[in-house]
């Protein structure tokens, strides 16, 4: 079943009040008006023709391999789809999407192209009974039920009493005749409320008209200002939560936990409460997520837990334990059974097999060894004002609590670093290494400065 489709993204979206166009708006993880286009890629279309407005603002930002054309001035959706109808064939048929049609699923998309090459129409529309009709496009037909029009409700004039009375909407997916679009969009007219080339009385000037009800009066069908898209986000956020519980996912709490559309999550792994996961997240299976955690562009093997934590750009291999409250920033690598603890910043450095970082520490530019052991609040210094230099600590090496490692220096395999010290020099394997002053203890101090108290009650 292949077919042409045209998703129009160049309206001003003014209702958004965004200096963002409204169809790059996020929902889910993608600019909106990649939901269309996923949609109609997934319905089967050959083709996918995106109607952008002169000003470039989409550029970049649309998925590969879509086409675009340019409508020169915002003249309305029959000006759209007038911008397209040079890259489409007479003989084609031809689906129209809104590019604010984000919650759109394929499935609308097919069962629209059914119907309408079964009625051998010229023009179909998709339709619903809306809940709440309020300014969409009304579905006007005659008493034997025939598609006469589409009339506009959006500003006051363009329909009557009558027609603001019928609940049957247009969701703003139509499927065409090439050759029937070819004729109609010339004929357009600006003579209506908004004075804009409405795409919906192409319906009016088709021989064959004809509607698809889709059943589901619950549907949002358009993203026209923040409220909607808040809602459009929930709903959405929801069917990618119920896909990944019905393939084996358990999210403790759907509405805290959020999950972008390409994240990608194994069998088993538990979501816990204010679990965010963006981008191109990849989790593994038998992980534990959660509670608070927000990882972006992060992946994740098995059995990973992670507790209270914020990641960017870092993989943890299996059974990797994090968290809580650590932070884990581009270039981390944490390899089989690695311990990132309480107060931990990583960033842009491998930890070993089975090492730990356990408390409050820095460890930046590092790589750390099978087994070793950093003591609390161990950092390196690894930028010296200037540039940034790696600290390369062997396996099985023990630093004491509060040891800096000032870079570049290397620790050789099973070196111990005693508490406390400021380790500039290379430390060879298997020594102890001390870099701190000696204590110095002054006897009867304590007396003395009593004395000297000018109250007599000391300092
Ligand atoms: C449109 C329909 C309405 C339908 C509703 C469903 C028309 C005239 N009305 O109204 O019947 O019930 O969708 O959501 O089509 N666009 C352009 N160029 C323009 C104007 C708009 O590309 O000059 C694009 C917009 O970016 C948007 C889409 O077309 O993605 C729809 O435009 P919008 O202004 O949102 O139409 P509605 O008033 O919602
Ligand atoms: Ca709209």
């Amino acid at each position: 079943m292949s077919f042409t489709a045209v998703v129009m993204a160049a309206g001003k979206g003014t209702r958004m009040r965004s200096s963002t166009p409204k169809v790059l708006h996020d929902v889910c993880g993608l600019p909106m008006v990649h939901w269309p286009i996923r949609a109609a890629r997934a319905a089967g279309a050959t083709r996918v023709i995106v109607v952008t407005s002169p000003g470039g603002e989409l550029d970049g930002h649309l998925p590969e391999g879509v086409e675009t054309a340019v409508q020169p001035v915002a003249d309305g959706t029959g000006g759209a789809v007038a911008a397209a109808a040079p890259l489409l064939d007479a003989e084609e048929t031809v689906i129209v999407i809104n590019g604010d049609a984000a919650l759109i699923p394929a499935g609308p998309l097919t069962a629209l192209i059914e119907r309408h090459r079964a009625a051998g129409a010229d023009a179909t529309v998709a339709t619903i009974r809306a809940l709440d009709p309020s300014g969409y496009g009304r579905v006007i037909r005659d008493e034997d039920g025939s598609v006469l029009r589409i009339v506009e409700t959006r500003s006051p004039g363009d329909a009557t009493e009558a027609e603001l009375a019928v609940d049957e909407i247009n969701v703003g997916i139509y499927a065409f005749q090439g050759a029937a679009l070819h004729a109609a969009l010339p004929q357009l007219q600006s003579h209506n409320a908004q004075g804009e080339l409405y795409l919906t009385d192409v319906l009016a000037l088709a021989d064959r008209a004809a509607a698809v009800d889709l059943g589901d009066p619950g549907l949002l069908v358009g993203i026209n200002d923040r409220a909607e898209l808040a809602q459009a986000c929930e709903t959405m956020q929801r069917r990618l939560l119920d896909d990944h519980m019905r393939s084996g996912v358990t999210v403790v709490s759907p509405t805290s936990t959020v999950v972008d559309a390409d994240v990608v999550i194994g069998q088993d792994t538990v979501l816990e409460p204010g679990t965010v996961l963006r981008g191109a997240t990849v989790v593994g299976r038998g992980c534990r997520i959660g509670p608070q955690v927000t990882l972006t562009d992060c992946t994740l093997h098995d059995e990973v837990t992670i507790r209270h934590a914020f990641g960017v750009e870092a993989t943890a291999h299996d059974g990797v334990t994090i968290g809580p409250f650590a932070y884990l920033r581009p270039g981390t690598v944490l390899r089989d059974g690695a311990k990132v603890g309480t107060f931990v910043e990583v960033k842009n450095s491998d930890i070993g097999p089975g090492a730990k970082v356990p408390h409050l520490s820095y460890i930046g530019d590092a790589d750390v060894g099978a087994g070793s052991n950093l003591g609390a609040a161990t950092i390196t210094a690894n930028y010296d004002g200037r540039h940034k230099h790696r600290t390369t600590i062997g396996r099985d090496v023990r630093s004491g609590v509060d040891v800096s490692f000032v870079a570049p220096v290397t620790i050789g395999d099973g070196a111990v670093t005693g508490a406390g010290s400021v380790i500039t020099k290379d430390v060879p394997a298997g020594a102890l290494a001390i870099a701190r002053a000696r204590q110095t203890n002054l006897e009867d101090y304590a007396a003395g400065q009593d004395a000297a108290a000018p109250d007599g009650r000391g300092a």
